[in-house]
C-alpha cells in the first residue's frame, strides 16, 4: 500500500462562496452528503463570517443541522471572531478554522483589520475551543503572492504561521490564494515556514489560477507536506482576490496522487460524479 496523502474538501465552502447567483442550501446539502459518499476525512461545509461581506455562505448553520453525518468525516467552518465562533459551536462544527493574511493589504480587504488585530480577534476563539476539544486549523493567505502588496516575503509567511501554530491550531493550511505561486516560490515559503512548523502538521492550499497547482502540489510532496486542499469540480476562488480561480481539483488531484502511488482513501468514481454535479451548482 502506497504512503497516505489527504485531500481536505474545500469545495463547499472555498468553491461555493465564489458563486455570485445564490445557491440553495438544499443543493449545498447534497454536495456535501455525496462528497461524504466518497470518503473524506474533513470536508468545510461553509463559513460564519459576515453574511453582508459573503452572502453566499449566510446558511451554512442550515447545512449543518441538514447533512447526513458520517462517523468517519469532521464537519468544518470557517470562523473570522467571536460571533462567528459562537454560531458555528451552537450548530455543532466538528472543527473551525481561522484564517490570517501574510500580507497586510489581503488582511484589510478580506476581513477589515490588520494581521494583528485577526490574530487578537483568534486568541479568545482558540482558548474556548480548547476548553471543549474542539481542533482549530488556521489558514495563512498569500503565501507567495497578494494582490495589493505584490510579491510575499517568506519570512512574513513563517511569522503569521508561527503565531496560528503557537496558538494551538493543530494544523496551518498555506493558502495561495491567487493561484500565481510556482514550484520555486512555493519551496521558498514552504522551507522558511519548516522553520516554525513541523512540515506534518502543514498543508498545502493552491488556487488553479495560472495552471501550476499540480506541479506546486509536486514540490510540496517532495519537501514533505502530506495534507492538500481541494475543491471539488475547481470551483470557486475568493471574493475578496478579483481574478483568482478555484483551488485545485480535487478529482485531478486525487488521480494524480493515485498515478504517483499515494493512497489516498477516496473513490475516484465518486468523486468525478460528485465534480458533475458541483459543476452543475456553478452553471445554474
Ligand atoms: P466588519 O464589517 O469590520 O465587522 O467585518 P464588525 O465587527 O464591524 O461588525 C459589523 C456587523 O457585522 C455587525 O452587525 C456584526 O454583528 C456583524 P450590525 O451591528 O451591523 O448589524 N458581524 C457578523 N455577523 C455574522 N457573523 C459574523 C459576524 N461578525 C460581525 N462572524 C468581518 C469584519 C471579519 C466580520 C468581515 O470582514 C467578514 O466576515 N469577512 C470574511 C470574508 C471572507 O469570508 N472571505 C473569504 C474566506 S478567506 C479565503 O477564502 C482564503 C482561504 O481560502 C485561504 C486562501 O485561499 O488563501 C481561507
Ligand atoms: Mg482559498
Amino acid at each position: 500500500m502506497g504512503e497516505r496523502v489527504e485531500i481536505f474538501e474545500v469545495g463547499p465552502r472555498d468553491g461555493l462562496q465564489n458563486e455570485p447567483q445564490p445557491i440553495e442550501v438544499a443543493q449545498k446539502i447534497a454536495l456535501v452528503d455525496q462528497l461524504s459518499d466518497a470518503g473524506f476525512r474533513r470536508i468545510e461545509v461553509g463559513s460564519f463570517v459576515s453574511p453582508k461581506w459573503v452572502p453566499q455562505m449566510a446558511e451554512t448553520d442550515k447545512v449543518l443541522a441538514t447533512i447526513t453525518r458520517t462517523s468517519k468525516t469532521r464537519y468544518a467552518a470557517l470562523v473570522p471572531n467571536m460571533i462567528g465562533y459562537g454560531v458555528a459551536v451552537t450548530a455543532r462544527v466538528d472543527e473551525i478554522a481561522v484564517f490570517a493574511s501574510a500580507s497586510e493589504g489581503f488582511s484589510k480587504a478580506n476581513v477589515n483589520a490588520t494581521i494583528a488585530e485577526s490574530m487578537a480577534r483568534f486568541r479568545p476563539i482558540l482558548d474556548d475551543a480548547r476548553h471543549i476539544d474542539l481542533p482549530v486549523r488556521g489558514y495563512v493567505s498569500c503565501v507567495t503572492d497578494c494582490p495589493h502588496d505584490g510579491t510575499v516575503d517568506p519570512g512574513d509567511v513563517a511569522r503569521v504561521a508561527d503565531q496560528l501554530f503557537a496558538m494551538g491550531c493543530y494544523e496551518i493550511s498555506l493558502g495561495d490564494t491567487l493561484g500565481r505561486g510556482t514550484p520555486d516560490s512555493v519551496s521558498r515559503m514552504i522551507l522558511a515556514v519548516r522553520d516554525y512548523v513541523p512540515v506534518g502538521r502543514m498543508a498545502g492550499h493552491f488556487h488553479d489560477t495560472n495552471g501550476h497547482a499540480l506541479d506546486n502540489v509536486d514540490c510540496a510532496l517532495a519537501l514533505g507536506v502530506r495534507v492538500f486542499d481541494g475543491a471539488i469540480g475547481g470551483l470557486g476562488g475568493c471574493p475578496y482576490a478579483l481574478g483568482a480561480t478555484g483551488n485545485v481539483a480535487t478529482e485531478d488531484l486525487n488521480a494524480h496522487l493515485v498515478r504517483l502511488g499515494f493512497e489516498t482513501g477516496l473513490d475516484q468514481d465518486v468523486l468525478d460524479q460528485v465534480a458533475s454535479f458541483a459543476k452543475g451548482l456553478r452553471a445554474a
